[in-house]
């Protein structure tokens, strides 16, 4: 390389970066652990920067499109979803962006299964009664009880790669199995988890015999136990299937006053105020949240309201952080190498520079010849 490609990275994703300027990149990263702020990833841009590498924290749209104009050639997104993208402006550019599909499934699908078990088996309360020297007694069911999860029945929102593994994942317990997902139904994967369910009970591995089948969102969440989400985020006006607010009031009052919901998804997928009078209204028995309307979770949200904590599990957008999903260089097992992967095939002209070729590229539709 006569002119070495410049990167700017809006965070550090370790080892990944010091491979690329071991290939001869010259790379900036910012160095403070919050987003930097706007202003100055668009100076960066202005001077012209090749390759930028994002998180889900970065609004990336046509004020940055056109800082980066004439220099920027790819934005490599170190997350799977991208709804902080406004694709339409990155279209316009005719700039590709990438993500990191594939690698935080299980991941990400494990910590939904997680969650579940958390909020039915009450693992918070109980760890507290213990903590606080509560405990005063064993007693058959004083102060309170959990709700088993095995051979209960879930319900799928979307079922893309995380929401099949939440759904392989929950087959390990029995679960019957509710699919919903208004536009990508894969039948083959829930006949192989039905031939698997058939199996296991011919061969006496279970008592009963699981089901697992797709239904109407109506049925799904009138018949769950758990309702986990696996849906990205679509506002209206990006999809004829948006996602915005899927999850309301007329949702919650669907779904069962013993019902729990997990939502490892995007927050605005879910109404926080109706969901935090669902709660306090005991509407639905639980939530366990991972994603929030707003990040960092504001001081002031009414999830976190002291009257709903027995019943309500808040966590950090936290589901892809594990060691080697975060951070492992390689790109078929870690987000950071995926997400570099991803800029090298745009910048280096991997796949014969065809952009639509390119696996990680989301927007190819701007590229097709
Ligand atoms: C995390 O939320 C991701 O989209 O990767
Ligand atoms: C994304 O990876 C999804 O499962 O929809």
């Amino acid at each position: 390389m006569s002119q070495p490609l410049r990167v700017f990275a809006t965070c550090d994703i370790g080892e990944s970066i010091n491979l690329l300027r071991e290939r001869g990149y010259d790379v900036e990263v910012y160095p403070k652990p919050e987003p930097p702020p706007k202003s100055l990833i668009i100076e960066k841009l202005k001077s012209g920067i090749d390759g930028l590498i994002t998180t889900l924290r970065d609004q990336v749209d046509a004020e940055l499109f056109e800082a980066g104009k004439g220099h920027l050639k790819v934005v490599a997104q170190y997350a799977v979803g991208f709804d902080n993208i406004n694709r339409a402006d990155a279209n316009r550019y005719r700039v590709p962006f990438t993500n990191t599909p594939d690698v935080l499934t299980e991941a990400t699908a494990e910590f939904a299964f997680f969650m579940m078990g958390a909020l039915a088996r009450q693992l918070w309360n109980a760890e507290h009664l213990t903590r606080e020297n509560k405990w005063g007694f064993w007693h058959p069911y004083l102060p309170f009880l959990g709700d088993e999860v095995t051979g209960k029945t879930v319900a799928i929102i979307g079922t893309g790669r995380i929401g099949l593994a939440m759904i392989k994942k929950c087959a390990g317990l029995d679960m019957n199995i509710l699919c919903y997902d208004p536009v990508y139904q894969n039948h083959d994967y829930i006949k192989a988890i039905q031939e698997l369910n058939d199996l296991r009970h011919a061969r006496g591995i279970s008592r009963e015999k699981p089901w697992i089948k797709y239904v109407s969102i109506e049925e799904a969440l009138t018949n769950a136990d758990f309702v986990s989400v696996h849906v990205p985020l679509l506002r209206e006006g990006e999809s004829s299937t948006p996602t915005y607010h899927l999850f309301n009031e007329q949702t919650f009052r669907k779904m069962k006053p013993t019902a729990f919901l997990v939502n490892s998804s995007r927050g605005p997928v879910v109404d926080e105020a109706a969901l935090a009078q669902a709660l306090r209204e005991r509407w639905i028995a639980g939530a366990a949240l991972d994603v929030y309307e707003r990040e960092p979770l504001p001081a002031d949200s009414p999830l976190r309201d002291p009257a709903i904590a027995d019943r309500c599990r808040l966590y950090p957008h936290f589901a892809s952080a594990a060691k080697i999903t975060r951070l492992s260089t390689d790109p078929d097992k870690g987000m950071a190498g995926r997400c570099v992967q991803g800029l090298i095939d745009v910048l280096e002209g991997n796949y014969g520079g065809d952009i639509t070729k390119m696996p990680y590229v989301v927007n190819k539709e701007a590229f097709a010849k």
